[in-house]
């Protein structure tokens, strides 16, 4: 049997290097990473007997607008229900944190396929009926 450990805000650079990059999303700037870990709301990260597995933090102004980024489990950890895990510790900070009676907006960009997992946490998709697609831009600060 194996054991699950979760820990609230502790995960490293390192580790969201390694985990970004063990699902194929690429290298990611390890003083920028440290800089937005910092800059985070509420981080949580998951191991398994002691070896790091997953991820996923809520950034976001802490008040009208909260925004679920770097959600990786590792592919040998996948399908293990971690990231529902941490997808429930993520919603919970916001729910904890949530302004009583002012109307909060939780948004995320899924990536391709991964719909359904974000479906049923009762995320909607755009663009719909009534709302325009996601839009984003990239850069470099060469
Ligand atoms: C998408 C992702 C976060 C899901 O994490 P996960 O830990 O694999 O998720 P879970 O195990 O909690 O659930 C995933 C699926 O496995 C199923 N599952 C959970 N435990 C299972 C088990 N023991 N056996 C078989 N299936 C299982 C769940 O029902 C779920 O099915 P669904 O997606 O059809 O609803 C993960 O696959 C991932 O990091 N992928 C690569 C990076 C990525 O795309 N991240 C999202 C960026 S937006």
């Amino acid at each position: 049997m194996y054991e699950i450990t979760f820990y609230e805000n502790q995960v490293t650079a390192e580790e969201l290097l390694y985990l970004q990059e063990s699902v194929g999303f690429g290298k990611a700037n390890l003083l920028q990473s440290e800089k937005a870990l910092k800059n985070s709301l509420y981080c949580i990260s998951a191991k398994v007997d002691g070896k790091t597995a997953g991820m996923g933090r809520v950034i976001g102004d802490g008040a009208r607008i909260f925004y679920l980024q770097d959600v990786f489990i590792a592919p040998d950890y996948q399908r293990m229900g971690i990231g529902t895990e941490i997808m429930t510790h993520l919603l919970n900070y916001i729910k904890a944190n949530a302004i009583e009676h002012a109307h909060t907006t939780i948004g995320l960009m899924s990536a391709k396929g991964k719909e359904n997992f974000y479906l049923k946490f009762g995320f909607r998709v755009r663009p719909n009926e009534k709302e325009g697609p996601g839009m984003m831009f990239n850069f470099t600060n060469n």
